[in-house]
């Protein structure tokens, strides 16, 4: 076992060189090393026109919020036309900013702002499906050539006279992942909603449009493309049924996860689409450009994604794996497992949140939540947060009437709060003024959350350790040379504390502690990680009691429970 583990990552270590050397011989042009970069979720992040909901010229003009942050990137989920069942995940039109976001002189002023301030743009590109209100889906729908083959197209199977799906595949969002269309006279395949029918990456002509996307984005400026659901591109060409998983027992015969998804998800075939868009990307002048990738998989499929063009295939340990219950011993887990997993020279990525989890002090609870932001800090790599997090927010519960997200909705009235990712997708808290001041409507797309008095920006930026404080001196640090090529311990003092130590050659080192204790206690930590005897409090989380730039006696220390501090 050991040895298999060895020789791959050892394959792995040879097959990452040769690819990064053949890339980019520096590492140098990847802006991206060593910084954090900021989700904005479009639909909540700033509302300019007064209609509820978040658009372009809305975040042009808070644009300098995240120059203070200090990011290096902007991420915008899907601008584009659509039809809004999945909330810009459906969409009608991939070279079109749907009107709701503004228009694409309003983009070319986003980008031309975003240059100005030195900030990269990266958009989200949604290859997997397009809204059943593409006009490719209805030229498929009429047969019409090539479009004919853009989809994935099934006849019936006749089973005792009455008509059945071709096989037992099912949606991410519960039920059969395939649609009758009683036009065309076939099923058609929707890993997602009914209206988001999976393309077909077997037609040639498919794959030249999906290009002609990326190219008609670059042209305009952008910096490069967060591509979601990638490992379900491609689906096995026999259709076979999919094997019951074990968890098919005590699950509804509709939920995904009752089967082993062999044919549908995380094909080989993912890997070659996403290295023919890396040439597109990589044949493009100016600033190199970024792929992220989203896949939520194994570590062997997720790192798989290295050697393939991806730069930050995304790393959702901390959302996924990181419990209540872990303790120190299993953040430790958690955080070595994924480093040791990492081909060699590949780049480690850390994902704090997004629009489809939930918020860490909801999912976790507040007092995890500067904990999460200091340890994608410390830790080596790209940070990836997601609008919000750097102010705390939580989720906002919904009532099923209030609910809109299509994984809510079709889980039913039982289970929506199982699988609905409202919550987490309220708008941003900019100050305790109408809607938060995301909009001067009273009425929101989404409701506020109520808790905005509190936690809002601009009262933040007035308390010296609240979240949003923290989390720019966070950024900042990302930049210190003891960070970016330091070595990496992650170490447990006596089960109460969680020590990851950044250490470069004849230097202090940069040391992160986290009292994962509920109360007070005191170490000699100075020998237990081989510390100096004295450091300084560089940042420190409001449970630890303890101020920015006090002295620490080492070999005595102890923070109050909860507590974390990042000491240099
Ligand atoms: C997005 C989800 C969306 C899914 C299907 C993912 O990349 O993050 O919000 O529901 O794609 O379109
Ligand atoms: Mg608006």
């Amino acid at each position: 076992m050991l040895l298999t583990v060895v020789c791959v990552q050892l394959i792995w270590g040879l097959v990452g060189l040769r690819e990064s050397v053949a890339q980019n011989a520096t590492g140098k042009d990847e802006w991206w090393r060593d910084t954090f970069i900021y989700q904005v979720y479009t639909r909540s992040f700033k509302d300019s026109n007064g209609d509820g909901v978040g658009d372009l010229n809305g975040i042009t003009s808070k644009l300098e919020h995240l120059v203070d942050l200090g990011v290096s990137a902007v991420w915008l989920s899907p601008i584009y036309a659509s039809p809004m069942v999945d909330f810009g995940y459906d969409i009608s039109n991939f070279t079109a900013i749907d009107p709701i976001f503004g228009t694409i002189d309003d983009f070319t002023r986003l980008i031309a702002r975003a240059k100005a301030l030195k900030l990269k743009v990266v958009l989200d590109f949604v290859p997997n499906h397009s809204s059943d209100t593409h006009p490719w889906f209805v030229k498929s729908v009429q047969r019409v050539k090539p479009f004919d083959e853009y989809y994935v197209w099934k006849d019936a199977r006749i089973v005792n006279g009455t008509r059945k799906p071709p096989n037992n595949w099912l949606s991410q969002f519960q039920g059969s992942a395939w649609e009758w269309n009683d036009q065309r006279k076939q099923y058609y395949y929707h890993q997602f909603t009914a209206r988001q029918p999976d393309f077909n990456y077997s037609s040639t002509a498919l794959q030249e449009e999906m290009k002609n996307v990326l190219r008609f984005w670059l042209n305009r400026g952008v910096d490069g493309f967060r591509i979601g659901a990638i490992n379900y591109l491609i689906e096995d060409s026999h259709f076979l049924d999919e094997p019951k998983s074990s968890s098919a027992s005590f699950l509804p015969a509709t939920d995904p996860n009752s089967l082993k998804h062999n044919y549908t998800v995380d094909r080989d075939q993912n890997y070659d689409i996403l290295q023919a868009w890396r040439r597109v990307l990589d044949s493009t002048n100016g600033t190199r450009k970024v792929i992220m990738t989203e896949a939520y998989t194994t570590p062997y499929f997720t790192m798989k994604f290295h050697q393939h063009g991806s730069n930050i295939p995304f790393n959702f340990n901390l959302i996924r794996n990181i419990k209540l219950s872990s303790g120190a011993l299993g953040c430790k887990g958690v955080i070595d497992g994924y480093l040791n997993e990492l081909p060699s020279g590949a780049l480690p990525n850390w994902v704090v949140g997004n629009h489809d989890n939930r918020r860490t002090g909801s999912r976790l609870n507040s007092r995890w939540i500067d904990q999460i932001n200091m340890i994608a800090a410390v830790l080596p790599g790209v940070a990836i947060i997601y609008n919000g997090d750097e102010i705390g927010m939580i989720d906002r519960p919904m009532a099923w009437n209030e609910t809109l997200d299509p994984a809510g909705i079709n889980a039913g009235p039982l289970n929506y709060k199982f699988k609905s990712r409202d919550s987490a997708r309220t708008p941003f808290q900019w100050d305790n003024s109408t809607s938060a001041g995301f909009s001067s409507n009273k009425k929101t797309w989404l409701p506020v959350n109520s808790n905005y008095k509190t936690v809002n920006l601009a009262i933040q930026k007035t308390q010296p350790y609240s979240h949003y404080s923290l989390m720019k001196k966070l950024i900042s640090l990302k930049k210190n040379p003891i960070l970016r090529n330091g070595t990496t311990e992650t170490t447990i003092v006596h089960y109460a504390y969680l020590a990851i130590v950044r250490r470069l050659q004849n230097q202090s080192p940069v040391v992160l502690l986290i009292n994962v204790h509920k109360t007070l206690v005191r170490y000699d930590i100075a020998a237990f990680i081989n510390a100096p005897d004295k450091m300084t409090v560089y940042a420190a989380n409001s449970w630890a009691n303890i101020s920015v730039g006090a002295q620490v006696d080492m070999t005595n220390f102890g923070i109050d429970g909860y507590g974390a501090v990042i000491l240099i």
